[in-house]
């Protein structure tokens, strides 16, 4: 075993993993990366398949991004925000709320403008600091008590907050005596809804599903339940668009704009957690997937692409009118407790202008497009298989369900770990991506050619081959 991989043995426990089963195998010790592609200790090369967990936009070692840094290195690397500004933090604070405020057109339900900035660290903070605020925000406004309500299998990260809104029991029941209580409503999940009455096709479930939007009736009766007991929820939390964690779920077309504007009927805050979403992820050209429907929420999350999958980076995004909620004289004590060492790093702020520099440019753009279109070609060519049941694509996120037949969308039990096993082949091939249980995820850098795209698709085709037959 290479001495980095028995060091890594010897001392480093790995997150979300069953360290008996990690010291088995010797692990893959990761130490260079190109574009899509990385480079292990043994010289041997993989594909980054899922963009080093939904992180990296524009490929590693990105020159423009690699020299943003080095300018930035010269001058300083982080200085506190507490006490001080920043150079590159306050730029991007001003070019992220400039994206975050695109033309609405006039239908679009009383879009609040976006123009300040929290920074913190990740995509769990992220979303804590968003819970925060608007848990006070709504304590200052005349809700004594608020809650929250957030979908069935979400995942908001892993502090008690984010926690608190995840509704993933695997995860989240060991900390049950820790957590707060929110309520939760079904996520719109055609493959497996209650209210489809299609049979399994050969196609995307949202294309086929016969239903009568049962999904947004059950968010509308929650609210009016709600409105029953004399209180409305303070917040609606979601994932716009694709539900990552909890299985790549993706919400047909129309969902998110019929529930949020049920939630702002109710006077309720609209939270999205775009740390997965965010920054082109799901296509349609806008940066931010929520606008994808023309909905404008009060808060939006974003980490991960931050910084182009860098550095660890956060932002959460809200309005003037929260802000001035936390205005008073310094013996009122309305500040907004709450801050990190790293706020407003400057290494990251720096590589943060650059990502966002190349998300915005016109090539960056064309480039988004044709990707979308060669991953939707590559995916077709998996329907023959019967272990595919539902294909799943938004943008350059897929979800690809395993199943043991298609035609009766019975799942792989927890024991048979098929997702894992489906990834472990896939490496083989030189193709790295992680599950989300049975549902293996593809989520390529934007800067994947053709041909690296259909490696991806085809080692996970031969994978599935190889494991459970033709
Ligand atoms: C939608 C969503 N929110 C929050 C998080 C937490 O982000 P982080 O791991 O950066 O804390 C994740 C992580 O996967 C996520 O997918």
């Amino acid at each position: 075993m290479h001495k980095l991989a028995q060091l890594d043995h010897k001392h480093v426990w790995h997150p979300f993993t069953q360290m008996k089963d990690w010291l088995k195998q010797e692990p893959i010790v990761i130490v260079e990366g190109k574009g899509a592609v990385l480079r292990d200790v043994n010289g041997r090369e993989y594909l980054d398949a899922n963009s080093s967990i939904w992180t990296n936009l524009h490929g590693h070692k990105h020159p423009k991004i690699n020299a943003a840094i080095q300018r930035q290195l010269k001058k300083i690397s982080h200085s506190s925000a507490l006490g001080f500004a920043n150079e590159p933090a306050s730029l991007l604070a001003k070019n992220l709320v400039d994206a975050a405020n695109p033309k609405f057109p006039r239908s679009a339900f009383r879009a609040p403008r976006l123009n300040k900035v929290f920074f913190s660290d990740d995509g769990s903070t992220a979303m804590e600091v968003a819970l925060k605020l608007a848990y006070q925000f709504s304590r200052r406004t005349g809700k004594q008590r608020p809650k929250f309500l957030s979908l069935d299998g979400a995942y908001h990260g892993d502090t008690i907050g984010a926690v608190s809104l995840g509704h993933i029991d695997l995860f989240h029941k060991a900390y049950s005596g820790l957590l707060f209580k929110t309520d939760k409503t079904p996520s719109p999940y055609c493959y497996r809804c209650p209210h489809n009455r299609a049979k399994p096709e050969r196609a995307d479930a949202r294309d086929y599903r016969k239903c009568n939007w049962e999904c947004v009736s059950t968010v509308e009766k929650k609210f009016s339940d709600q409105k029953k007991r004399g209180e409305s929820y303070a917040g609606f939390v979601f994932e716009p668009l694709m539900q990552g964690a909890a299985g790549m779920i993706p919400q047909p077309k129309g969902w998110l704009q019929k529930t949020s504007e049920i939630a702002r009927g109710h006077g309720t805050l609209l939270i999205a957690d775009e740390v997965m979403t965010g920054f082109g992820r799901t296509g349609g050209g806008t940066p931010f997937a929520s606008h994808n429907e023309n909905v404008q929420p009060d808060l939006i999350a974003l980490a991960k692409g931050l910084t182009g999958g860098y550095l660890p980076m956060a932002a959460t995004l809200t309005t003037q009118k929260f802000f001035d909620a936390f205005l008073g004289e310094y013996d009122e004590f309305k500040t907004f407790f709450h801050g990190h060492s790293f706020t407003g790093n400057q290494l990251g702020a720096a590589a943060a202008l650059a990502s966002l520099e190349i998300l915005q440019s016109q090539k960056s753009t064309n480039d988004r497009e044709r990707l979308e279109t060669v991953f939707s070609k590559e995916l077709q060519t998996l329907w023959p298989l019967k272990n595919f049941g539902d294909i799943r694509q938004v943008g350059l996120i897929a979800g690809i369900e395993l199943v043991k037949d298609w035609q009766t969308r019975e799942r792989f039990t927890l024991a048979e770990r098929a997702g894992i096993r489906v990834c472990e082949a896939m490496a083989r091939r030189g193709v790295l991506t992680r599950p989300v249980g049975s549902v293996i995820v593809l989520m390529p850098p934007y800067c994947t050619t053709g041909a690296q795209m259909q490696k991806m698709v085809s080692a996970l085709r031969e994978s599935i081959e190889e494991l459970f037959g033709k």
